[in-house]
This record gives structure tokens, C-alpha cells and sequence, in this order.
């Protein structure tokens, strides 16, 4: 085997093993320079610390959210409920500037919340850090909203929900 096939053997082995960690969802949103919302799905998020209450974000350094993020400096992180796969899907698909026109949301304190979302996390940015292809951002948190709910969960490429123990 070459260097170029093992490499690329190696990617489809943790690509196949990271297919089947199974993750909840978000919609990490903010707003641009003139206010409009921005956002993208995401399930590369996890929190940090509870010490200062902190979270971790990977965004791809292509992705469109990116720079309003980094310009804003806050961003929301609003986890979906088992029913918005579809919601969710329009943040992966849609072009970015129509994703919120058949979403419902509203703008809180300069930023688009997601209703119905089951949690949402306010954040600032705190730190950024690149690696590969993505940048790693700590938000620190300034409030977070738990109507509670249901949540949306992503494995294997599907939607699914979680079903519970006893
Ligand atoms: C379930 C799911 C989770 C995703 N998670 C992330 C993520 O954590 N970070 C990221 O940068 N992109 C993630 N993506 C991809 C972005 O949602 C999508 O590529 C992005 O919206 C497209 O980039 P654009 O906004 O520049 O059009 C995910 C996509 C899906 C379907």
C-alpha cells in the first residue's frame, strides 16, 4: 500500500467510526454587520467548563457563519428538538441568506434565537485556534434558556430521536 492509500484508508476508517458517534444538533446563529441572521447546523459543539461556564465550537473555516460570528463576537447555540430534522436540514442546504425565511425565530438582544429550540446556550467568543481545516472557537456563557424538550439527534447520516431507558 502507498503512503496515499493508507492515508486515505485511514480517513474512511474515522470517518466510519465518527459516523457512528451519535450527536445532538444545533443551530449556532448570530447576526451581521447589518443585522441580518446568520447561521449553519452543527454538531461540533461540546461544553468545556463549568468553571467559568464555557463551551467548544469546530466551524469549518469555509463555512458562511464564520466570519459574522468572529465579527459579532456572540453567537447562540440553539439545540433542536426531534422535530426540526427538517428545520435543520434547510441550515445545511439552503442558501445562507434564506435560511431563516421559513424558520421561526425571533432577534433577542441582537441575536436569532430559534423558537421551539429545547435549550438555548448565549456565548461570547473568548478564544480562536485553527486546526486543519476548521477553526476552534471557546464561547464563554452568558445565559442559557431550557424550555426543555425532546432532542434532535444525528448518527450514521440519519435524524433520529433518542429513546430512553428505563
Ligand atoms: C448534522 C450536521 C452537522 C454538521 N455539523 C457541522 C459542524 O459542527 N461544523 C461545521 O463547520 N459544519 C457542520 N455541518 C455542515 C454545515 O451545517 C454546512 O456545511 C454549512 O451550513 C454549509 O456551509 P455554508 O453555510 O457556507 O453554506 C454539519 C452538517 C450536518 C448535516
Amino acid at each position: 500500500m502507498s503512503q496515499s492509500d493508507n492515508q486515505a484508508a485511514l480517513e474512511g476508517d474515522f470517518r466510519a467510526a465518527m459516523r457512528l458517534l451519535a450527536s445532538g444538533v444545533a443551530l449556532v446563529t448570530t447576526s451581521d454587520a447589518a443585522g441580518a441572521p446568520c447561521g449553519i447546523a452543527m454538531t461540533a459543539f461540546m461544553s468545556l467548563s463549568m468553571d467559568p461556564p464555557s463551551l467548544l465550537l469546530a466551524i469549518n473555516r469555509t463555512a458562511s457563519l464564520l466570519a459574522p460570528l468572529e465579527a459579532n463576537g456572540r453567537f447562540a447555540v440553539n439545540i433542536l428538538a426531534a422535530d426540526q430534522a427538517q428545520a435543520c436540514q434547510t441550515f445545511v442546504t439552503a442558501p445562507p441568506d434564506t435560511r431563516f425565511d421559513t424558520l421561526a425565530w425571533r432577534m433577542d438582544d441582537g441575536l436569532p434565537l430559534v423558537e421551539s429550540a429545547i435549550a438555548t446556550i448565549l456565548c461570547r467568543v473568548e478564544h480562536t485556534a485553527d486546526f486543519g481545516s476548521h477553526r476552534v472557537i471557546t464561547g464563554v456563557v452568558d445565559k442559557a434558556v431550557v424550555p426543555g424538550g425532546e432532542p434532535l439527534v444525528y448518527v450514521d447520516g440519519r435524524y433520529g430521536q433518542v429513546t430512553r431507558g428505563e
